[in-house]
């Protein structure tokens, strides 16, 4: 067996093993290779990172894996059967959106696109979005058949996906429009939706996901840590980044089944009780002016519903959302 494979095998045997130990003598029996050999592979994964104790009484004991995205165990784990049912994975890409951007014409739809750190992460606005280790940065390609005027709403329900996701994992995440995901106000999700449109109809959408998992908020410039947390720190310790992968794809595919047949009405609602920006007063900047007043609701096509000083209503499609209360 190749070294990388008897090094997997070795992993894969550990972890089902769950804490009890294993001797070199069964592992090796297992793999068809010597003691010594096992040996050697643990010695190279120690070096990687896999904390391995070993006594030479009982055997070997996998205490912790490195915080690296682990695409095999995903596999094994995943329990959806169209969002990431192929997944591209790397150790550092300029940005997944683009990567996404590049392939989406030929792949099929529920590919995902993620990798360990991006060089250029752009966010919303023409923003750069910073993506050091620790968390996940993916690209979500989608193909619905829908009017590029309702493409909103995609980002809504992928709004919605991430807060369930984090708050099954006991973080209390609320959505501020248009996809900012929050803790205490804090910024730990952000959505940032690309579009190939032909005619008015939607050729293929990438939603890009950057959520601060185990991000060290001590690694972010300081303009941008101001109003950033983690999962890590608001849950004081770090998350197992391919669970929670696998727990946030299938949360997306929930939601993008209902998106694709149930009323929209249901979605607005849910966004609705997830959000907390419902009833607050903001300031939205569009490209055009600047809207203050109370948010009062959203529509069906994902506008913010604004009502200003004068009792007048605006629906705002896209826009920078402040709190003013
Ligand atoms: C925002 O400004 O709030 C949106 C941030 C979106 C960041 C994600 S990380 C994965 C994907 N690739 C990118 O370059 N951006 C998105």
């Amino acid at each position: 067996m190749p070294v990388n494979d008897n090094k997997k095998a070795i992993i894969s045997i550990l972890r089902k093993s769950e804490g009890t130990p294993v001797s070199g003598q069964e592992i090796g029996e297992k793999l068809g290779i010597t003691r010594a050999m096992v040996w050697k592979y643990i010695k190279a994964l120690r070096k990687e990172g896999y904390d391995v104790r070993s006594s030479p009484k009982t055997g070997y004991i996998l205490d912790s894996c490195p915080d690296k995205i682990d695409p095999e165990m995903l596999q094994s784990i995943l329990k959806t059967t169209l969002i990431g049912s192929d997944v591209h994975y790397y150790s550092e890409l300029e940005s997944t959106n683009n990567t996404a951007r590049e392939i989406a014409p030929q792949v099929s739809e529920g590919t995902v696109i993620i990798a360990e750190t991006q060089k250029s992460g752009r966010g919303r606005l023409g923003k750069e979005w910073q993506s050091v280790s620790g968390g996940l940065w993916l690209s979500l390609i989608l193909k619905p058949s829908i009017p590029l005027e309702n493409l909103s709403r995609v980002t809504l329900v992928a709004g919605i996906a991430v807060t369930n996701a984090l708050r099954s994992m006991g973080v209390d995440a609320h959505i501020k429009w248009p996809n900012d995901v929050l803790v205490k106000g804090k910024k730990i999700c952000g959505i940032l939706t690309e579009v190939s449109a032909e005619i008015g109809k939607v050729d293929y959408v990438i939603l890009g996901i950057g959520i601060n998992v185990n991000v060290k908020l001590s690694e972010l410039t300081d303009d941008v840590r101001r109003n950033s947390t983690s999962v890590s720190n608001e849950m004081g310790k770090p998350l197992d980044r391919t669970s929670f992968l696998a727990s946030l794809l299938y949360e997306l595919e929930q939601q993008y089944i209902r998106f694709k047949t149930r009323q929209f009405a249901e979605i607005v609602d849910e966004w609705i009780n997830l959000s907390d920006t419902i009833g607050r007063n903001v300031r939205v900047k569009t490209p055009a002016m600047l809207i203050e007043g109370k948010a009062i609701g959203i529509t069906e096509k994902g506008a913010l519903v604004v009502l200003d000083q004068n009792d007048k209503k605006h629906e705002i499609i896209a826009g920078n959302c402040r709190y003013s209360d």
